[in-house]
């Protein structure tokens, strides 16, 4: 008998909740096993961790606050070694001052109780901390609370018995404010002698944010691009859904799992919202968990609603006033996959023409970064034939690249006119 009640409270869970099926991104999270690993010898060894700074990078839905779920399911779990890494994560917010990111910090290792193996005299090392963490210094007293600052946490850490990696976890980091550029910067380049690993996520711009505000040279095999499943992860995210609310599977006349991954693009938060329309017909009374009792329609219908009605939400208000300049836009990624200032040439050429002008106070390149924020476009590494690897522009999903295009009155099937004018180094590369 099927769980009805799960599959019941599994069609009222929000699609930005986190993934209760995971599946895929094993390539980063081996990279993070990686820096957890490499951050331990530099305890073991006295070094102090520097640039490891790791960015998750992708457009809305793509599962970046899933995969820092995930990052912190596998720690508890014991998936980075049996002395694992302590999991702190933090409002984007909270990464300006410093006093305020060390308490943070020291609070969150002192409820983990790693501040117990210090013995008495080394705690008097921190005294500050331990003295702000214990709220013997009250607010409102004639004497100025003492500042926390990482150094006295270091002092602190460092005589924990065993000291194991911090993982610092911020979501959302395209909305990093300049403020937090000292914070940032110190953070890479480990200047406060902590064990750290700052990890961050956030939407198709967050590179070129956090290149802005401290981290000048960052690593580029720890930034990771987080798209569409594969097909075969997609299938598996929908078997562990029929598994797991043990769905009667006999009989079924179609490829249930193949169907929905595809109708999805294999993108998390559509498959997320396929499981829930699947998950709606099956609790109906007529079909009780049983897979071939379900009408596909029903959960055809509704699985489409679902994405156009998350699609509708990322036209922002700049890129609903320029539906037909996104239009073109988009016609021309989808065919030539261009680089970054080739989309760039592509906007100041459609701009100039003067066929989709911009008004005054919207520039080019701030198109082109709305685009990128609202996850219209994304970036990817692409090796040509000649072996040299350049960053190309795709519609991170196809059915997105659809509804752009008809939203703005193209066909989508029809390719860009060619113009001498517009972009003549992408006709030659093709
Ligand atoms: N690796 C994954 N496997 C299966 N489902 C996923 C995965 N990552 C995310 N999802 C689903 O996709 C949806 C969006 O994920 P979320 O992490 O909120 O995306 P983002 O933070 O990138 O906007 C959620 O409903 C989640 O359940
Ligand atoms: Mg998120």
């Amino acid at each position: 008998m099927a769980d009805l009640a799960g599959l019941k409270t599994f069609t009222r869970r929000k699609e930005r909740d986190t993934a209760l099926f995971f599946q895929g991104r094993e390539k980063i999270l081996n990279d993070i096993a990686h820096a957890v690993t490499d951050t331990k010898e530099n305890i073991q060894s006295g070094r102090s961790t520097t640039s490891a700074t790791r960015l998750m990078y992708g457009a809305p839905g793509a599962g970046k606050t899933s995969l820092l779920s995930e990052i912190q399911l596998r720690a508890q779990l014991g998936a980075f070694g049996t002395l694992g890494p302590t999991v702190i994560d933090i409002d984007c917010e909270h990464l300006k001052h410093e006093r305020h990111l060390v308490l943070i910090i020291a609070k969150h290792l002192n409820k983990e109780g790693v501040f117990r193996t210090i013995s008495h005299e080394q705690a008097s090392v921190g005294v500050h901390i331990l003295n702000i963490l214990q709220g013997s210094v009250q607010k409102g007293k004639s004497q100025d609370p003492p500042e926390a600052t990482f150094d006295q946490l270091e002092s602190l850490y460092s005589a924990v018995r065993t000291p194991s990696p911090i993982l610092l976890c911020v979501d959302e980091i395209q909305t990093l404010q300049p403020e937090a550029e000292a914070m940032l910067s110190r953070l890479h380049q480990g200047k406060h002698g902590l064990p750290i690993i700052p990890i961050y996520a956030g939407l198709g711009n967050s590179l070129s944010v956090l290149m802005h505000h401290g981290v000048s040279r960052p690593v580029s095999d720890y930034i990771h691009s987080v798209g569409a499943l594969t097909e075969e992860e997609a299938h598996a995210a929908i078997n562990m859904m029929l598994t797991h609310f043990k769905v009667d599977q006999s009989g079924a006349d179609r490829d249930w799992p193949a169907i929905l991954a595809q109708r999805a693009d294999c993108w998390p938060q559509h498959l997320h919202n396929a499981q829930r329309a699947l998950a709606l017909e099956l609790i109906r009374p007529e079909v009780k968990g049983v897979l071939a009792r379900v009408n596909p329609e029903a959960v055809f219908t509704r699985e489409r609603r679902l994405r156009m009605q998350a699609y509708g939400w990322r036209m922002s208000e700049m890129i609903s006033d320029h539906r037909e300049l996104t239009a073109r836009v988009m016609q021309r990624v989808v065919t030539y996959n261009p680089t970054r200032s080739e989309v760039k040439q592509i906007i100041a050429a459609l701009h100039k023409r003067n066929s989709y002008p911009l008004p005054e106070e919207v520039t080019v390149d701030s198109f082109f970064n709305e685009l990128l924020h609202q996850g219209l476009l994304q970036e990817f590494h692409e090796e040509r034939a000649d072996g040299t690897i350049v960053d190309v522009l795709r519609c991170p999903i196809p059915s997105l690249a659809t509804f752009v295009m008809e939203r703005g009155g193209v066909d989508p099937l029809l390719s860009p006119p060619e113009r001498a004018t517009e972009s003549p180094k992408i006709k030659g590369r093709a």
